[in-house]
Order: C-alpha cells, then sequence, then structure tokens
C-alpha cells in the first residue's frame, strides 16, 4: 500500500508517452511568442482589474506596489521551480506530471485534484468578473456609429442586466458567464493553434489598455497621494499580497501546454519567465499610477481603473479601459479552460482518471471530452457561485500547487534510486518546518488586516512558540539532513538523475525553499473559509482516489 501511494512514474515512460504523437497525441505547434502570449493572456484580468482596488483601499494603501513586488518575487521564484520542471518534463499535465515524477502518485493525484481548483473554478471566477465589464463595456456604448444611434444605457438595463441576474425560483443565475464559458470551451473543442491566435489579438488589445493606464494616468499622478505610503503598517503589505495574489495566477498554465510546444528546451523558460517579468513590472506600474491618482480611501472597488480615470473626468478613457478589462478577461476564462483538460488528459492517460477523459477528436486533435465537461462544471458554477466566494478557494488551491512543485524541485534534486524514501522523509519534514514556521510568523509579525489571518488567532498561541524551533527544524532538516544523506554534487547538478537536462533552477536548494515558505507564509494570510474548503475539497479527492485511481493506475501493470 505504502508504495502503492509513494511510486512513481518512470521518466524514460513519460517522456515516451508524450513523443508518441502518431498515436493521436496532441499537436507540437506553440512557439516561445505564443506561450508568451498564453502566460501574459492568463495572467492579466480579474487581479488587476478589479481587486487591486479593494486590496488598495482596505489591506496595503499605497504600499500596494510593494504586495505586487512580493507577490510577483515569490511567483517568480515557484516559476523557476515549474521551468526546471516544464523543461525537463515537457509534457502536458503540468504540476501534476511533476509531483508524479518526483513525490509519488499519491502527491501527483492531490496536485492533479488541486488544480481543478485553480483551472475550473478559476475560470468561473474570471467568468463573473468578466459579466460586471460587460455591462461596463455596453453602457459606454453611447452616440452613434455610421449613423446607427447607440442606446448603451438601455442595452444594459434591458437586456445584460437580465442575462447576469437571470431569477430562477428566488435565485439570480449568471447566464451572461455562463454563455461566454460555453463560447469559449466550443472554441477550445475546434484547435489549439486556432485558440491561441484568438488569444494573441485579444492580449495584444489587453496590453495596449494596460499600457494606455500606465502612461496615459502618469500624467494625473499626484505624490502626495502615496503619504502616508504604509496606512496599515508594514503588514498591509503581506495581506494585499495575499489578496491580488490572484493576479499572478496563469503563468504556469504555460507549462500545461508543454506537450504542444515545438521547441520546449528553449521556448518554454521564455514563455514562462518572460510573461511573469512583464506582469510584475506592468503591475507595480499600474498599482503606482492608480494610487498616485486617487487618495487610497476612495479607491474604486469593483473598476478600479477605469474609475481613476472616471474621478479625473477623462470618460473616454474610463470607457477605453472597460472595453480593455471586457476584453482582458476573456482571455483569461480562454487559457484557464484550455489548462484543466489538459490536467485531466494526463491524469487519464496514467489510469487515473476514466479513460474517457483522455479521448483526443481524431480530426481536431483535443481532449474534446475533457473540455467539454470543463465548460460545463465551470458554466454551472459561474452561473451560480458569486465571485467573492470563488476568489480565495482558487488562490489557496494555486498557492499550494506552487508549494509541492517547489518541494518537487527539491526531492529530484535529493533522489537516488537506491534510497527514494529517505528523500521524502526529508521533505516531509521540511515542509513541515516550514508550515509551522509560517503560522508562527504570522503570529509574531502579522497583526490581521481585513478578515485575514484573524481566524488564526484561535489556534496561534500554540504554535507560536515553536516556530523558532521549527526554523531550526527547517534548516537542520532541508540544509543538513537532506545534503548530508546525499553526495553534495547531487544537489546541484541534474546528472545525477535520469531526467533529460533543460532550463536548471537556480541557486538549488534556496530558491525551491524561499518558494516554498513565500508561497506558504501567502497561504497563511488567507481566511480560514479557503484553509476550510481546500481541506475538504482535498479529502473528497483522496476518496476518489482509493475508490478508483488507486486500481486502476497504469503503474499496477
Ligand atoms: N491572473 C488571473 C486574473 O487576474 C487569474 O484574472
Amino acid at each position: 500500500m505504502r508504495n502503492a501511494l509513494l511510486r512513481t512514474k518512470p521518466v524514460d515512460r513519460i517522456l515516451e508517452e508524450a513523443s508518441d504523437t502518431k498515436a493521436g497525441g496532441l499537436k507540437r505547434v506553440l512557439t516561445a511568442l505564443d506561450l508568451t502570449a498564453i502566460g501574459v493572456g492568463a495572467i492579466i484580468g480579474a487581479g488587476i482589474f478589479v481587486l487591486t482596488g479593494t486590496a488598495a483601499r482596505d489591506a496595503a494603501g499605497p504600499a500596494i506596489m510593494l504586495s505586487y513586488v512580493f507577490a510577483g518575487f515569490a511567483c517568480i521564484l515557484a516559476a523557476l521551480c515549474y521551468t526546471e520542471f516544464a523543461t525537463r518534463l515537457p509534457i502536458s499535465g503540468s504540476a501534476y506530471t511533476y509531483a508524479y515524477a518526483s513525490v509519488g502518485e499519491l502527491f501527483a493525484w492531490i496536485i492533479g485534484w488541486d488544480l481543478i481548483l485553480e483551472y475550473t473554478i478559476g475560470s468561473s471566477t474570471v467568468a463573473v468578473g468578466w459579466t460586471h465589464y460587460l455591462s461596463e463595456f455596453v453602457r459606454g456604448l453611447q452616440g452613434s456609429v455610421l449613423g446607427i444611434p447607440l442606446h448603451g444605457e438601455d442595452w444594459n438595463t434591458h437586456l445584460i442586466q437580465p442575462l447576469i441576474a437571470w431569477p430562477v425560483a428566488g435565485h439570480s443565475v449568471n447566464l451572461a458567464a455562463a454563455i461566454l464559458v460555453g463560447l469559449l470551451s466550443t472554441l477550445l473543442c475546434l484547435g489549439i493553434k486556432e485558440s491561441a491566435r484568438f488569444n494573441a489579438v485579444m492580449v495584444i488589445i489587453k496590453l495596449v489598455v494596460v499600457l494606455f493606464v500606465i502612461f496615459a494616468g502618469a500624467a494625473w499622478v499626484k505624490p502626495a497621494h502615496w503619504h502616508p505610503f504604509f496606512p496599515f503598517g508594514v503588514q498591509g503589505v503581506f495581506a494585499g499580497a495575499a489578496l491580488i495574489f490572484f493576479a499572478y495566477i496563469g503563468f504556469d498554465a504555460v507549462s500545461t501546454a508543454a506537450e504542444e510546444v515545438k521547441n520546449p528546451q528553449r521556448d518554454l523558460p521564455i514563455g514562462i519567465i518572460a510573461s511573469l517579468v512583464i506582469c510584475t513590472i506592468l503591475y507595480v506600474a499600474v498599482a503606482a499610477v492608480i494610487t498616485g491618482m486617487v487618495p487610497y480611501q476612495q479607491i474604486d472597488a469593483g473598476a478600479p481603473l477605469a474609475a481613476a480615470f472616471g474621478s479625473v473626468g477623462n470618460v473616454l478613457a474610463q470607457k477605453l479601459i472597460g472595453l480593455g478589462g471586457f476584453v482582458g478577461l476573456t482571455t483569461v476564462v480562454l487559457i484557464l479552460l484550455m489548462s484543466q483538460p489538459r490536467i485531466y488528459y494526463s491524469m487519464a492517460r496514467d489510469g487515473l482518471m476514466m479513460p474517457w477523459f483522455g479521448k483526443v477528436h481524431p480530426r481536431f486533435r483535443t481532449p474534446l471530452n475533457a473540455t467539454v465537461l470543463t465548460g460545463a462544471i465551470a458554466a454551472l458554477m459561474a452561473s451560480l457561485v458569486p465571485m467573492s466566494d470563488l476568489h480565495h478557494m482558487v488562490s489557496i488551491g494555486t498557492l499550494f500547487a506552487f508549494v509541492v512543485v517547489s518541494a518537487s524541485v527539491l526531492i529530484m534534486r535529493y533522489k537516488t534510486e537506491e534510497n527514494p524514501s529517505l528523500s521524502i522523509m526529508t521533505v516531509l519534514q521540511l515542509a513541515l518546518g516550514l508550515a509551522v514556521f509560517c503560522f508562527g510568523l504570522a503570529h509574531d509579525f502579522h497583526q490581521p488586516v481585513l478578515c485575514l489571518g484573524k481566524s488564526w488567532r484561535v489556534i496561534d498561541p500554540l504554535l507560536s512558540p515553536v516556530a523558532g524551533l521549527a526554523l531550526i527544524q527547517l534548516l537542520i532538516m532541508g540544509l543538513g539532513a537532506g545534503v548530508a544523506a546525499q553526495p553534495l554534487v547531487r544537489l546541484f547538478s541534474w546528472k545525477a538523475t535520469n531526467l533529460p537536462s533543460g532550463f536548471k533552477c537556480p541557486a538549488v536548494p534556496l530558491v525551491p525553499i524561499l518558494a516554498m515558505g513565500l508561497n506558504l507564509y501567502m497561504m497563511v494570510n488567507l481566511n480560514i473559509d479557503a484553509w476550510i474548503r481546500l481541506v475538504v475539497w482535498l479529502v473528497l479527492g483522496l476518496v476518489l482516489y482509493a475508490a478508483y485511481g488507486q486500481k486502476h493506475s497504469k503503474l499496477n501493470s
């Protein structure tokens, strides 16, 4: 049983399956530029267009700029880990496959299951946010075009609003969000290249709008609005970071398309790192401009970018940004919907899910069944659940995946054929040490802002005294025991493992350990409801694994 849970999938077998494109696999058509566009397309969305408002107003003030730097830094560290895996295992399935090759089947299953939170629930979340921009966009259609009069306000009231809040048995159902998800899923069924082209056009529009906000907005900035810079103290920076972390979600979507990349060794690192660096720079600039244009207490919670221009009397710019949000969020939904079926596809290929999920359409060469199912679930969630309930769940699920991927890089480097269980123990201890350390840190330095962190107070007193010990444990176990147990050279070189070479995460073990620590720290800044939902979701996943995955795993044979 123990072996079944910790068994890893041989790397040779993973690579062999991926190269088996003749047998009806996915098509290798994407370039570095496509990947960067996919990354930027997935990253810039509801986070910057919507959540910046609440985060700046209620959590960080002008220091939201630093929140973006902090969250961006944590994501770049995780991205370096993702990139090492993605180039060495350029396989559809992202974090799921990486965990399968390193930590073992059970973890892989947990991650695959967890990624449903990121991709399916993520696409529902953004689809709901999109409907607000749809309404904003339609309202802005005033005047006339080619002699045809435009009645944006009326159209919004009589057409869009009923679609957003369709009354069904006393509840309001967001039909508009469901329709968007349906249309984009259909596009995805037709082919990934077609979807990438559509995406590239939308990404350009979105980038133009974001650059417009930065350059046009700079003229309205009053440096006096940046004082006080830390109205909520330094802790506000971290609370803000946990809130706007959502804005960075999506760079990992690039790695889910790894199996469809022409030259993965070269193009994947470019695609992942470039998209993340571009977005971090843009986000910090947008945050600086918005907090410079509007006193932080007055920043709009719904459409902060558009409203900032409205507040300085520039209605045309407000409309343009409304359009940017409308277009920008569409691409995010598209990419998230694209990523999910590729995870199902990989899990089905490994026997952990039913073969039905892995079927590739003979003509379109896309995972048709999985795409349709993803679309159906996302549409259902988007139409029934409000955005605020979904957002934290997505963040916590994604942060969890980042932590596991960072841990997996360490394990990969530690691992030896002769003694795999020692490495697993090392990393489990490392993770435990990190977790306890983070809880302690949260208690010591983090005064609750909003509801964040508050709920931890109940269990905090138990944890704080052990924080120091845990840190020592972390250092000893992670850097001491793990390294001492293996020849030192193994940790710094991958020649010892049988993985093909590719991009190498720099400064191992520092970067993966820091990535785990910072992302865990953001997790403890999320509210307890998000934690409860994560645990319930994972338990449900474990039941399904026991009932199906474990019995049908291809590794059984
Ligand atoms: N990063 C994506 C967004 O902000 C999920 O919408």
